[in-house]
């Protein structure tokens, strides 16, 4: 008799608490053409997911960082998205283990995602990929993953809830993908952006980054085509400057390393073709750093790109709607 009490006690109190960890933890389905491979809750606001995508060749790590509160805020609270692009020779992880976004986000109302974009991706569908094909990184992240986030976590899924931003060649695809998808996004900027295609100094510096046996004409094919074929052009931000005419920018350079001195020439470009459409920007050129602090000395490192995160954090957040 107490025995089988006990045992309905438990089944009451265990399916309670069974079925709050379920609707607490998310819980990640495959949805918009993604596949869920795996996922682990790295602590109790990071979880790192494995997806599949057929425009991608290969397993897509992601990171996503919820707000402190994600769990206990009940179904009807929604978090507007921060999309963070990594740079050249990165990954999924950089965000949080270079620049420590879990620490520098932990306050804010926001749910932070950091996807793999390829070492060398560019952060667009590639003209020639040839034997590396399929390398669509712009359908998978804004046509699959945006949507996919959208069905996994509970956002503000309109253009007033999401926010992109990156650094270096990450920045490059922050600012392309809020030009090419303005009606998504509402606020971009970019960290030492590789923001001017035309620049054939930044040329260079693109067509020498190891592709890892992949074809190096392969994002933009090669910059000597005449402009109607050339993805250099086609790609190029600044071509594009008017595109990011219903957004929030904000751009962020220093100039105390040669490469960092070409990137700041393309976000003075970029500055230039924003004014002269009278687009508002937030401008950030801290030069060797003193001005924007954290350890940052002006040139093309995390110290600078975790100092500017750190700055431009509550300018995001105060354009960002919650729901
Ligand atoms: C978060 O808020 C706490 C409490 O107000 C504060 O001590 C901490 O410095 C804040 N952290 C960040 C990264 O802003
Ligand atoms: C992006 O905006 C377009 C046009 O408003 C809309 O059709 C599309 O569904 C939006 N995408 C997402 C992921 O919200």
């Amino acid at each position: 008799m107490h025995w089988y009490l006990l045992l309905f006690v438990c089944i009451l109190i265990c399916s309670t608490w069974v079925s709050n960890v379920t609707a607490d933890a998310p819980y990640f389905v495959s949805a918009h053409d993604l596949a869920v491979l795996s996922s682990i809750r790295l602590n109790n606001e990071l979880y790192e997911i494995y997806l599949s995508s057929a425009e991608v060749r290969g397993m897509q790590k992601i990171r996503v960082l919820v707000p402190r509160d994600y769990a206990t805020t009940g179904a009807n609270r929604r978090y507007p998205v921060l999309y963070l692009l990594h740079g050249a020779y990165g990954g999924a992880t950089d965000w949080t283990m270079a620049a420590d976004a879990q620490t520098i986000t932990s306050n804010a109302s926001l749910i932070t995602v950091m996807p793999n974009g390829d070492s060398f991706g560019w952060y667009t569908n590639w003209i020639s990929p040839a034997e590396a094909a399929p390398q669509n990184w712009r359908t998978y992240h804004m046509e699959k993953l945006v949507p996919w986030i959208d069905a996994n976590f509970r956002t503000v899924a309109t253009k007033e809830g999401r926010a992109i931003g990156g650094l270096s060649m990450g920045g490059f695809g922050a600012i392309r993908y809020a030009q090419q998808y303005s009606t998504n996004f509402s606020y971009t900027f970019a960290f030492s952006g590789a923001l001017d295609l035309l620049d054939s100094r930044m040329q260079q510096t693109i067509l020498n980054t190891p592709y890892n046996g992949k074809p190096f004409l392969g994002p933009f094919g090669s910059p000597l085509e005449p402009l109607g074929l050339n993805g250099w052009f086609a790609q190029d931000p600044i071509t594009h400057a008017s595109s990011l005419r219903t957004l929030n920018v904000a751009l962020y350079t220093g100039n105390a390393d040669s490469l960092e001195l070409i990137i700041r020439d393309a976000n003075n470009r970029l500055r230039q073709a924003l004014s002269s459409l009278n687009i508002p920007l937030y401008f950030n050129d801290y030069g060797n750093g003193q001005s924007i602090g954290y350890g940052c000395d002006g040139t093309h490192s995390w110290p600078c790109w975790k100092a500017t995160l750190i700055d431009v954090l509550p300018r995001v957040m105060a354009v960002l709607q919650q729901q």
